[in-house]
């Protein structure tokens, strides 16, 4: 049996009526760049967030440098995340010029530790940037309240955990602005590149509006911007997969419930944590093995059995070859957890698609692996 990581197409032939119809309301409407699709989706993103603007931008990305330059931060600002997340957390970071500060994860979400984070402000601190990893939301309740402690601005980056609510807090609520990816293989995914913020600041609405437009909201008047706009066509995909996206994320973690199921007596493995309250959505199954020198081997006994298991993120970007290039960055205390979850992580296929009999195949060979360790 072969078992595929994503399921893209099966997700496209699910509701290919729809998307066509969105996409072909677009090619006739002779406006595809900031025109009625894309505003009409914005709208609806806002309102799924029960936010009062969303900004479509060229990529999850852009989102987050957009949201940072919008509100001020530049060279010599340094900025808070952590260092297990995807490179492009830290790289949005660098691109508006500040300088990334690197704390430890928490041992059983992988999302930012907040009590890791005090020790690494400095009156140079302007923003953290906790990030919603593998569909979790990052403890926000803590984060904010360090925030309002130091002032200090808060930017969700939330490109994987679209749909994901906290114990009593919302996305975006409790920070200046949440950001987005609509890259294909995120929960809420496109065919190609795209990405949101959604915010209650209108500063921040109308500042980012005009940056990723050459920095105009009225033909030929300019100031200093970039061009990073969803375009129509994408945003008329994500506004038919937007009506799909709860019972897509309740399909996500009703796989997750069968995994966890499964494997709950593996002996050599840690699985996922969801904490109580929270609304974890799963954009990854993300498995820790006990041992740093299992994790290879489990990878490869995976792969060879057709399963298409990969890892989410195996080199930290401290780690990273040549890190930090030049750019401004520091790492405030050992980072072990990152470290730790960097060497052990294997993330199971996972997606709304998915079939019984293919998570049951994996839960099987994950079985079959664990048993055979000593
Ligand atoms: C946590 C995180 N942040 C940022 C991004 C960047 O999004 P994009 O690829 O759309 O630029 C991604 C995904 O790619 C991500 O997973």
């Amino acid at each position: 049996m072969k078992v595929e990581f994503y399921g893209h197409v099966r997700q496209y032939r699910n509701i290919q009526k729809e998307i066509d119809a969105s996409l072909q309301q677009v090619l006739l409407s002779g406006q595809y760049v900031l025109g009625p699709v894309l505003k009409g989706f914005e709208e609806e993103l806002a309102r799924y967030h029960g936010m009062k603007y969303a900004v479509g931008v060229g990529n999850g990305t852009d989102a987050i440098w957009l949201t940072l330059i919008a509100l001020g931060i530049g060279p010599g600002d340094e900025v808070i995340t952590h260092p297990n997340t995807f490179f492009a957390t830290a790289e949005a970071i660098w691109i508006a010029g500040a300088t990334a500060v690197f704390v430890d994860c928490d041992p059983r979400t992988k999302c930012i530790d907040p009590a890791k984070i005090e020790a690494a402000i400095t009156p140079k601190t302007k923003a953290i940037v906790p990030v919603h990893l593998y569909g979790q939301c990052a403890d926000m309740q803590a984060i904010h309240r360090i925030a309002d402690k130091h002032k200090l601005f808060v930017v969700e980056d939330n490109a994987q955990g679209i749909g994901a609510q906290g114990d009593g807090f919302k996305v975006g609520e409790l920070s200046d602005a949440a950001t987005t990816s609509f890259i294909i293989q995120k929960n809420l995914g496109t065919f190609g590149d795209g990405g949101a913020l959604v915010t209650n600041k209108a500063d921040i609405d109308a500042r980012v509006r005009k940056l990723r437009n050459h920095g105009s909201n009225a033909r030929n008047v300019h100031s200093y911007g970039f061009n990073s706009r969803l375009d129509d066509l994408h945003a008329g995909v994500l506004s038919a997969k937007l009506k799909h996206i709860d019972g897509w994320n309740d399909l996500r973690r009703k796989w997750a419930a069968r995994y966890t199921a499964g494997l709950k007596d593996c002996r050599h493995l840690d699985l996922p944590v969801e904490l109580p309250g929270y609304r974890h959505v799963f954009h990854l199954y993300v498995v820790e093995t006990r041992k740093t020198e299992q994790r290879d081997p489990l990878l490869k006994f995976l792969n060879d059995a057709g399963i298409d298991a990969k890892t989410h993120y195996s080199i930290a970007i401290h780690q990273q070859a040549g890190y930090p290039w030049g750019k401004a960055a520091r790492v405030v205390g050992p980072p072990s957890n990152a470290e730790r979850n960097a060497a052990c992580c294997i993330s199971l296929p996972m997606f709304p698609e998915l079939t019984a009999e293919e998570v049951d195949y994996v839960v099987g060979k994950v079985r079959e692996w664990d048993e055979a360790q000593r």
